[in-house]
């Protein structure tokens, strides 16, 4: 277990690079081994979960190494299982991200249920079916999956909700095949794209991603190829947040101007005083912060809307907001609960139902002792622990590093006063 431990309420200042989209690199990862020769991916980030990633695949027989501190290479061509460790997708969600790509490659797939964060019921019925009208049979017991390729596929499917992973398992399964598959219900996200441009490089011809209908004529043969991880755009805003909360002048580069569209209609709502100098380099300076006036609710939606994994920081940022806003996280039913703690630090916020909060500011924080329950509740009460007076300590902060490349030292960097322990 690790502990970060902030003595907090210090203005930070300087530049931090943002790496690549962990929930793009997890679906290239797994749709790696689908390839009859190796790929070499840039702009990895060095994270948990591309290390758990890694260990999933090597124990598919996949060889993998570093060719420096941020590129990859998978060689999949001694794959030799379709049955997923089941220790390693305990500590994986995005491992269900191998059920297309090993149904591609051997017509079977077999893994446990996945672990991951606890944010909330977490459904995986729109990939059965993605994958059922795909051609696949599945069957589930108490503790596994099986899938097995044995019957034609349809060649046009419906996504019954707009699932990310369920699209790109989808993706990745059409993709193997030299068929025309029509994917209506897409998820749109930036990292459905930059999966749908690799697959892309490697041989498949995919039209459509990034809008809620994808054509994809696949191909047996696909090929490795050097792909680019895209940005981060959940960094992206995290760091905004971050700093405009503790009131602190950054630049935040390598970061993608066009991914930011609705992180900035809501930023600009709080009051958030940003500036993108170039279309990759983003400054935020300090700001009066305020509650917004003009909108109903801030709601978390499927994208081209406000990303829930974006919400818990900016939670944190209202509590320095003057005036009150309603927060709507749409999809998790857990996502919310972590606001307790921010509770136990002074904040002021009314909890409605599972998926609405009321926060009132602004408020003095108080250093606490807390635990992260996940990923971007972790980071969101490390951006507390920077604005409040005194020592916070967080516990679990293991899951911050699941999706936060080195996020002590990058700190340390902007000036904070942050120590793991
Ligand atoms: N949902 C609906 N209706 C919809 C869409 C979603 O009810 O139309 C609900 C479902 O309950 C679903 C949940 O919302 O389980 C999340 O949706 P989705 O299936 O799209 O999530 P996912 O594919 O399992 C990915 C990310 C998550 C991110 C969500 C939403 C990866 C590896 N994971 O998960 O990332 O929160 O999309 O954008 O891509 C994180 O990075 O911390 C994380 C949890």
């Amino acid at each position: 277990m690790t502990k970060l431990i902030i003595n907090g309420n210090k203005t930070l200042r300087g530049e931090i690079n943002i790496s690549g989209n962990k929930n793009a690199v997890l679906p290239c990862l797994a749709a790696s081994l689908m390839g009859n020769s190796p790929s070499i991916f840039s702009n990895v980030p060095q994270i948990e979960d591309v290390k758990v990633s890694i260990k999933l695949l090597e124990a598919l027989g996949c060889n993998i190494t570093w060719q420096n501190d941020h590129t990859l290479i998978v060689d999949p061509t001694k794959i030799s299982t379709f049955e997923l460790d089941p220790n390693l997708v305990a500590k994986l969600r995005a491992s269900i991200l191998y059920l297309g790509p090993l149904l591609a490659k051997f017509g079977s797939a077999k893994m446990r249920h996945p672990g991951g964060c606890i944010i909330g019921r977490r459904p995986v019925g729109t990939h059965f079916d993605a994958l059922s009208q795909l051609g696949a049979e599945i069957t589930v017991d108490e503790t596994n999956y099986e899938a097995n390729l044995n019957h034609e596929p349809v060649s046009e499917i419906f996504l019954d909700e707009v699932s990310v992973t369920a699209t790109e398992n989808a993706l990745c399964l059409a993709s193997s095949s030299p068929r025309t598959t029509r994917i209506l219900g897409a998820a749109c996200e930036p990292h459905v794209v930059n999966l749908a441009e690799y697959l892309s490089k490697m041989g498949a011809k995919i039209e459509g991603a990034g809008t809620n209908t994808i054509t994809i004529t696949g191909t047996k043969d696909l090929v490795g190829c050097e792909h680019e991880i895209s940005p981060d755009y959940i960094e992206t805003a995290t760091f905004a947040i971050l700093a405009s909360s503790t009131n602190s002048q950054i630049t935040i580069n390598n970061c993608r101007q066009s991914d930011f569209h609705m992180i900035g209609v809501y930023l600009k709502h709080f009051g958030v005083n940003f500036k993108f100098v170039d279309s990759k380099t983003l400054v935020i300076s300090p700001g009066q912060l305020k509650a917004p006036e003009s909108i109903k609710e801030i709601q978390t939606r499927p994208w081209p809307g406000f990303p829930t994994d974006a919400l818990s920081p900016l939670i944190v940022l209202a509590t320095q907001a003057s005036g009150s806003t309603l927060f709507h996280e749409w999809m998790y039913d857990g996502r919310l609960l972590f606001t307790d703690m921010l509770v136990t630090m002074g904040a002021k916020i009314i909890t409605c139902d599972p998926h609405r909060v009321i926060v009132s500011g602004p408020t003095k924080l108080r250093g606490k002792n807390l635990a992260s329950p996940d990923i971007r509740a972790g980071i969101a009460l490390v951006i507390a622990g920077l604005i409040a007076d005194g020592t916070t300590v967080i516990d679990n902060a293991h899951l911050i590093y699941r999706g936060y490349e080195n996020i002590t030292q990058r700190l340390i960097q902007l000036g904070a006063d942050i120590k793991e322990e």
